[in-house]
C-alpha cells in the first residue's frame, strides 16, 4: 500500500483531524502510547509497514488524544541493524507526513559519552555523526535526495522541550548523538574516538529517521534517555537487558517533558 493508501486506512480508524506531533519511542520507552486516547494499530495490520523483532519495543501505532493535542505514537522503530536496511522507516515517516504531522519528536536509549553525564539523565539532540555511514536516502532518484542538515534539529522545538523540562525541574543535557549500526555495542577505542570526534552519546538508531523526516519536510526534535556509560567509560556490563531496565528512569522524565511540551504547545 503506498502512504497515501494507508493515511486513508489511519483516517478511517482513527478520525480526520491532522496529527500536529508524531513521536517515535525508543526502547523501554514505549509505555507513553498508553496513555493516548484513541486508535491503537498494529504495525502488522499496516501493509508495507516494518514488523520490529526488538524486545522492549511496542509495534503499534497510536493516534488519538493527548492533553488536547492530537498526536501519532510508533511504539516501536525498525532498525539498520535488523535487515540492514537504512530506510526501513520511510514508509511510517512519508504516512506521518500525509497524516498532515508537521512535526515529529524521537526518543532513544543511548550511552554516555561524556563524563557527568549519567545513566536516568536526558539528553536533547543538537546535532548528530552519522557513524555508521549508511544512509535511508540512497537510491532515492529525485533532487530531493540532497538534503541539507545543517539545521536538522528543529530549533523552535529543542526551545520548547528545553522550556518543558525547565518547568518540570528536569535538567535536560544538550549535546552530539553519534549513530553506530549496531547490534553489538561499541568497542572502548570507539567510544574514545567518538568523544575526541565530538559526540556526547551513542545509539543504534534516530538518525535515519531524522533524515528522512527532513526529506518529507517534517520539523524534527530527538532526545535520548542514557541508560548506561559508554564502553570502557564504567564497569559496568552492557546489554539489551540493561539497556531495558535502565531505559525506566529516563522513561519516566521523558513522559514528563513530553506532557508538559504538549501542555504548552
Ligand atoms: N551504545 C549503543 N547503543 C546504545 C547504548 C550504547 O552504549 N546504550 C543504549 N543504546
Amino acid at each position: 500500500m503506498t502512504a497515501a493508501e494507508l493515511a486513508d486506512l489511519i483516517r478511517f480508524r482513527a478520525g480526520n483531524a491532522p496529527v500536529e506531533l508524531g513521536l517515535i519511542l525508543g526502547s523501554g520507552l514505549g509505555h507513553l502510547a498508553d496513555a493516548v486516547e484513541g486508535e491503537a494499530i498494529g504495525y502488522n495490520e499496516l501493509p508495507g509497514f516494518p514488523q520490529p523483532g526488538v524486545s522492549g519495543h511496542n509495534p503499534k501505532l497510536v493516534v488519538g488524544d493527548l492533553l488536547g493535542h492530537r498526536v501519532a505514537i510508533f511504539g516501536a522503530r525498525s532498525h539498520y541493524y535488523e535487515y540492514g536496511n537504512p530506510a526501513a522507516m520511510r514508509l511510517p515517516l512519508e504516512v506521518l507526513k500525509e497524516l498532515g504531522a508537521p512535526r515529529l519528536l524521537l526518543t532513544n536509549a543511548a550511552g554516555s559519552v561524556r563524563e557527568g553525564l549519567t545513566p536516568g539523565n536526558l539528553m536533547l539532540l543538537t546535532d548528530h555523526i552519522n557513524f555508521a555511514g549508511a544512509n535511508p536516502l540512497i537510491g532515492e532518484e529525485t533532487d530531493a535526495r540532497f538534503v541539507p542538515l545543517g539545521d536538522a534539529y528543529c530549533a523552535d522545538m529543542r526551545a520548547g522541550l528545553a522550556a518543558a523540562a525547565a518547568s518540570e525541574s528536569i535538567d535536560l543535557a544538550e549535546g552530539t548523538y553519534a549513530w553506530f549500526s549496531g547490534p553489538s555495542f561499541e568497542t572502548p577505542a570507539e567510544i574514545r574516538a567518538i568523544r575526541t570526534l565530538g559526540a556526547d552519546a551513542v545509539g543504534m538508531s534516530t538518525v535515519p529517521e531524522v533524515i528522512l523526516a527532513r526529506f518529507f519536510g517534517i520539523e524534527v526534535a530527538a532526545i535520548s534517555a542514557i541508560t548506561n556509560m559508554g564502553e570502557g567509560m564504567s564497569d559496568e556490563k552492557l546489554s539489551h537487558a540493561h539497556t531495558k531496565a535502565n531505559a525506566v528512569a529516563g522513561a519516566e522524565k521523558l513522559e514528563r517533558v513530553i506532557r508538559a511540551y504538549l501542555g504548552a504547545l
